[in-house]
């Protein structure tokens, strides 16, 4: 499957294992939200390779050494509400003093279009690299409402990540936004009926917060 240039499919063999235990119906809330961090600190090292860096000055047992150190706050994470929140402690286990906005959006069971109902950015976000997260990415509806809403507040540099995508919502983002990054660790074959991802995991909310 050849996609639009921004963006990434990891399909790494250390990712896909994580991902078959994630798929799996058997695997139970506590571990699948450790694999969720888990995945997004993995892809955080690709997504994150350009995040503004600085000098240093640090003393090594030996001698004084110039070093290079990431500009933590220069990062605000934007998980989509539910499924989102489940990869933000894997950034914050690599940044831990990035900032986190909210969007509040879920999917019309009959139209699959989504709603919005929460929105609440920190300030200044404009200036920021802005990294929307959430693990499913299936029509895209969702995801090119979210970075919409992102464009609307002045957001200029965003990335998004999620951890299954369907070939469709790949697409439709990277036509919506070609100025966005997208990664994503891998393509499944396609939606079902009901817009749910095959052979996906089901869904991502429910299963990390059984709800269901
Ligand atoms: C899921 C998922 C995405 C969206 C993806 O959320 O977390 O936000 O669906 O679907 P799309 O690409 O077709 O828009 P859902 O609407 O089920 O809300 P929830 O996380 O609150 O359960
Ligand atoms: N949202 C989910 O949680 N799972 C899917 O397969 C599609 C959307």
């Amino acid at each position: 499957m050849a996609f639009p240039k921004n963006v990434t499919v990891f399909n790494h063999p250390l990712i896909n294992h994580k991902i078959a235990i994630l798929r799996n119906e058997a695997t139970g809330m506590k571990e699948f939200r450790e694999l969720v961090e888990e995945i997004t600190t993995l892809m955080a090292f690709e997504s994150l390779k350009d995040i503004p860096t600085t000098e240093v000055d640090v003393k090594t047992p030996l001698e004084l050494c110039r070093q290079t150190v990431v500009q933590e706050k220069s990062v605000v994470v934007v998980p989509v509400l539910r499924a989102g929140l489940g990869m933000v402690n894997g950034i914050h286990t690599l940044l831990p003093t990035a900032k986190v906005g909210h969007i509040g959006l879920y999917r019309n069971e009959e139209t699959l279009e989504p709603c919005e109902y929460y929105c609440k950015l920190p300030e200044g976000i404009e200036k920021k690299t802005v990294i929307v997260l959430d693990p499913m990415l299936a029509t895209g509806g969702s995801a090119v409402a979210a970075i919409n809403m992102l464009k609307a507040r002045g957001c200029k540099k965003i990335k998004q990540m999620s951890i299954i995508a369907a070939p469709i919502g790949v697409e439709t983002l990277a036509k919506a936004h070609p100025d966005v990054q997208i990664y994503v660790a891998t393509v499944d074959r396609q939606l079902n009926e009901n817009g749910y991802i095959l052979p996906g995991l089901g869904d991502a909310g429910d299963r990390l917060f059984g709800t269901k």
